[in-house]
């Protein structure tokens, strides 16, 4: 295999980013005046990440494309890293939000459509109890302080180079074998170490050796890692994994916050697992802050009887604006209309034409890379073999090299996610939308190999 060029990559990428500032005039713009009032002169943090001097600062959005302040019409394959997966704006979307915003926003008090809503949940996810949150981070850490209080335990258990939101527990990798913060946590407020233990996906022996100690509550985990590129769970893992956990008096959450992308019911209803608790946020009402978290009967019985209802507004779960009428209208349309089995049809074989076109050039150019896929999101990696853990996974990445593809698509009008080389499919999007990066993507590898 060839490797790429590594020399041609540094006044390629310089070139791209010239090209960049000189044609985002606007954005440009109105970057440098939030200098003046946003840290970074971004609005949040993470936005610094994208490949180019600073963000395209966007007009609209609507479906898989979106337009920026200079006028540029781009192919969305970040989709708001997930939160937008439905395409921005689904019309059914739009008409129940304009409808709800019309008849009350947040009142504390339940609408009808919480109980459509249960009633859903309970159907696709199989879960027998529902609650909602706003974000999937909060949703995580709701589950993760029931499973505490319902085991009596004190620890979590992650994977390594997992991500759930901004959870502490979360932040922790594995540096030589010992559990250390992870690289860039900020102001974690204990050690990790001390709330939990972590260990590579797909290993069964270090699972069944941490889960040994009795001190873990529960383990929180993607069915597949999504979050370091795509790392699948070996043949037999899931079982393996419930097992064990089964065993050691260990509860289960699965957070298919991004994993939902395999189909309607998530990783959990397409692979028949039985996790105890069930979290997805972002998408699930088209990106209006939302989020739902599940458990089974012998969970949520376990917590209403140690939940004192003078206490329940103090303990820790729940929040003012959670379950709000107007995140819970757009959950509804977002279940009903949106994300239905019919767009899924659509959107996985889209996946798999992306796959395929990227594939192609992988073998053609004979580089050392990847793709692979999860139902309707895609993502190739700069490693020939398919990592098995996150540890793998991670010594893939390359920064310079990942950049350098984002803004190379970006100048031609394909976003990427600024995290890993990450695409995925909206019901909006096309086979024309897909084979846009299929050849921006050809175009890219074709100049760093100097054809
Ligand atoms: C698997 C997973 N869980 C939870 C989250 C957190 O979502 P949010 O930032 O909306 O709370 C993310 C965000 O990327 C995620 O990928």
């Amino acid at each position: 295999m060839t490797a790429i060029d590594r020399s041609r990559l540094q006044p390629l990428s310089a070139r791209e980013k010239a090209r960049f500032v000189a044609e985002h005039p606007k954005s440009k713009s109105l970057f440098e005046r939030a200098q003046k009032s946003l840290l970074g002169g971004v609005p949040m943090n993470w936005m610094s990440k994208w490949p180019g001097a600073f963000p395209v600062f966007v007009e609209s959005a609507q479906g898989a494309h979106f337009t920026d302040v200079d006028g540029h019409d781009y192919v969305d394959l970040c989709l708001g890293d997930t939160g937008a997966m439905t395409g921005h704006s689904p019309r059914p979307l739009v008409e129940a939000a304009e409808q709800q915003l019309r008849r009350g926003i947040t009142l504390m008090l339940p609408t009808e459509n919480a109980v459509w809503l249960g009633e859903e949940l309970v159907r696709r996810f199989g879960l027998r109890y529902w609650q909602f949150a706003l974000t999937a981070t909060d949703a995580n850490r709701f589950s993760i302080r029931l499973a505490r209080m319902v085991t009596k335990r004190q620890r979590i258990l992650v994977f390594n180079y997992c991500y759930h939101g901004t959870v502490d527990e979360s932040f922790i990798t594995l540096k030589d074998g010992v559990p250390v913060a992870r690289r860039g946590n900020l102001g974690p407020p204990v050690d990790p170490a001390v709330t939990t233990r972590v260990v590579e996906f797909n290993d069964v022996d270090a699972l069944e050796r941490e889960l040994g100690h009795g001190d873990v509550a529960c383990v929180l985990m993607e069915p597949a890692l999504t979050n370091v590129g795509i790392v699948h769970p070996n043949p037999g893992f899931h079982q393996a994994l419930r097992d064990i956990t089964r065993r050691h008096g260990t509860l289960l959450i699965a957070d298919e916050t991004h994993t939902i992308c395999t189909g309607p019911g998530g990783y959990t209803q397409a692979h028949q697992l039985e996790p105890d608790f069930f979290v997805l946020g972002k998408p699930i009402a088209s990106g209006i802050p939302a989020a739902v978290y599940g458990f089974t009967e012998e969970v949520g019985d376990r917590v209403r009887a140690q939940i004192r209802t003078e206490d329940c507004d103090t303990g820790g779960i729940g929040g003012t604006l959670a379950a709000n009428a107007f995140s819970l209208a757009a959950m509804r349309v977002t279940l009903e209309c949106v994300l239905t089995e019919q767009a899924y049809a659509r959107m996985i074989p889209l996946a798999e034409r992306f796959v395929a076109g990227v594939e192609d050039t992988i073998k053609k150019a004979d580089v050392p890379w990847h793709v692979t896929r999860l139902g309707c999101r895609a993502e190739y990696l700069f490693t020939s073999k398919r990592p098995a853990n996150g540890s793998e996974a991670a010594a893939a990445a390359d920064f310079e090299l990942e950049q350098f593809m984002h803004l190379y698509a970006l100048n031609r009008g394909v976003l990427l996610t600024p995290f890993h080389n990450m695409a995925l499919m909206s019901p909006a999007t096309t086979p024309t939308d897909v084979d846009r990066h299929t050849e921006v993507f050809r175009e890219a590898v074709r100049e760093l190999q100097g054809n």
